[in-house]
């Protein structure tokens, strides 16, 4: 079985995740957001789909990309990873984002964790993290233990 990871990231930590999986997954092809069509989904029987989170919310155009495609999306395995920081967010995230119908779906559904990287961020994001999630310094919360149940899922 063939399986597409595809993913949306701002800071590059969801692109981390998708090619972590590849690399345990047999025949997995990570695929960013922007390259991906609905004709590109017939090729695999596996779909894996990653966003990061931003103030509650997964990336717009993945939610869109998601919300437009839910029927293909259906008659594929499908499995859903966020990659966050406030872990206490996560099913309030799923919930907001996706439909209650593809959430039944989806065989897998995981928060992973994130990495919060200053240096890559504008002053007010700062403000935003030092804030909310009381970070001030590079933190990498990544979640092997929740990549390797996504792995062992789709191998
Ligand atoms: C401005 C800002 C807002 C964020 N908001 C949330 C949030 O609401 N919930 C959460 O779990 N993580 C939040 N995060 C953490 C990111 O989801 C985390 O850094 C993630 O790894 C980013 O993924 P990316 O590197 O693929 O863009 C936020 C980070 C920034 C910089």
């Amino acid at each position: 079985m063939k399986t597409a990871i595809i993913y949306a990231t701002k800071y590059g930590a969801t692109k981390k995740v998708a090619e972590k999986l590849a690399t345990m997954i047999p025949k997995a092809t990570v695929l960013p957001l922007a390259f991906v069509h609905a004709d590109v989904l017939e090729d695999y029987q596996n779909i894996i789909i990653g966003s990061p989170i931003t103030a509650g919310m997964v990336d717009k155009e993945l939610k869109a990309f998601v919300g437009n495609y839910q029927e293909k999306l259906k008659q594929h395995n499908v499995g859903l990873f966020l990659c966050g920081l406030q872990p206490e967010q996560a099913s309030e995230v799923f919930v907001e984002n996706f439909s209650a119908e593809l959430l039944t779906h989806a065989t897998v559904k995981a928060f992973v964790g994130g990495i919060y990287d200053p240096t890559q961020c504008s002053f007010f994001s700062k403000l935003v993290m030092k804030k909310v999630a009381g970070l001030t310094t590079y933190t990498n919360q990544l979640d092997e233990d929740k990549i390797n149940e996504i792995a062992a899922q789709f191998s």
